[in-house]
């Protein structure tokens, strides 16, 4: 399955249209560089409003009571479809707990290897967020960690689903479903450029031309 990772309302309808995505991941370095200093909860519901299945909003405090007012507020905007993106931490995990003691859903994000994703699927954590282009630019593969992740968590019965984040390239999104990833969340960019092939273009050209120019068979 694939979410898309962005914040900007016109590509969220653009590309629900195609029918290819499920879900839909913001985060506050997206939604700074995409739309500048707006009103988040206008955006998060703008982007609701033309999305379906969850929206993740990103908790930017870092306390436990500032985190849990935080995300209290964002999911009263929209109380089915708001998931609240919990930064992985000591402090992340207990927010985790307490917020799947009270049925929110949540996605532990910016984490980089098994341990954390399995505790934060312990803590009781919807997503487990696994950034894919960010573990690549340390030098290792996010590969095996996500093979190994989806082994285990299925081993144990969870439930808690993997995402793929931080994708660079087409190769990132191909590479996370084969290795077991549950969902990769795509930017924009990638998901135009899963969809373009030269050859494809030519062939669909070749047709139409021939079709134009058909001639009467006697
Ligand atoms: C995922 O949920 C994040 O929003 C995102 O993929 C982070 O990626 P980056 O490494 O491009 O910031």
């Amino acid at each position: 399955m694939l979410f898309l990772d962005s914040s900007v309302p016109d590509e969220v309808t653009t590309i629900f249209d195609w029918g290819v995505v499920c879900g839909v991941t913001t985060n506050p370095l997206i939604i700074a560089r995409e739309l500048g200093a707006i009103d988040l909860e206008t955006c998060i519901r703008e982007i609701v409003a033309r999305s379906t299945g969850p929206v993740s909003v990103e908790l930017t405090t870092e306390t436990p009571e500032a985190m849990l007012d935080e995300a209290l507020g964002y999911h009263a905007w929209a109380p089915d479809r708001i998931c609240i993106k919990v930064p992985f931490s000591e402090v992340g995990l207990q927010v985790i707990h307490k917020l799947a003691g009270r049925e929110i859903a949540t996605n532990a994000t910016c984490m980089m290897n098994f341990s954390q994703l399995y505790l934060a699927a312990l803590a009781g954590a919807t997503y487990v967020s696994l950034f894919s282009g960010r573990i690549r630019d340390m030098g290792y593969e996010p590969g095996p960690i996500i093979t190994e992740t989806r082994a285990i968590l299925d081993r144990e019965g969870s439930p808690a689903k993997i995402i793929v984040g931080s994708i660079r390239h087409v190769a990132d999104v191909v590479a996370a479903l084969q290795h077991g990833a549950h969902i990769v969340t795509v930017p924009p960019a990638i998901i135009r450029k899963m969809i373009w092939n030269p050859r494809t273009e030519s062939t669909i050209r070749e047709f139409n031309e021939a079709w134009k120019n058909r001639s009467q068979k006697e």
